[in-house]
């Protein structure tokens, strides 16, 4: 699998943070093969997190995930799911790695900057939810 689906999340798009976190997207090699700029409704958000609705956390994730725009994008890697996520670090900004995205942007577990498909399998159903047709047309 060579794609994988990232998402800047409100805080760091609210505050001012798009470009910076992209342009360490390409320090880490990685090519855009997507873009959008949008914001989720509760319901669209709900769906996306359908996996963690049971968390004590979905609530208050679902009403960041909608509180403003969000940039998602398809990238490109060999091995791009796992190759992004060590990229962007662990959950938790303190816990990230020196120069990962969370640790230099994140704010917190869950204003943590950025979004990586865990799974190739989840991966490809993430980017057809943004960008719906999007493994037909390549
Ligand atoms: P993400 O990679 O988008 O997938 C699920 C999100 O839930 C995760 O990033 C965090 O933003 C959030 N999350 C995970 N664990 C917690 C937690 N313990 N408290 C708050 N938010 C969390």
């Amino acid at each position: 699998m060579e794609h994988t689906l990232a998402i800047i999340k409100p805080n760091a798009v609210k505050t001012g943070y798009t470009g910076r976190v992209l342009s360490r997207i390409e320090d880490f090699e990685f090519t855009m093969e997507a873009i959008r700029l949008l914001q989720l409704s509760t319901e669209d958000a709900e769906e996306f997190y359908a996996v963690h609705q049971q968390r004590p956390f979905f609530p208050s994730l679902i009403e960041f995930m909608s509180s403003g725009p969000i940039v998602p994008l398809v990238l490109q890697k060999t091995d791009a799911v796992t190759e992004f996520r060590k990229a962007i670090g662990a959950t938790d900004p303190e816990e990230a790695g020196e120069g990962t995205i969370r640790r230099l942007y994140g704010e917190s577990k869950e204003r943590n900057t950025i979004h990586g498909s865990d799974s190739n399998e989840n991966a490809r159903i993430e980017i057809e939810f943004f960008f719906p047709g999007f493994f037909a047309s390549i």
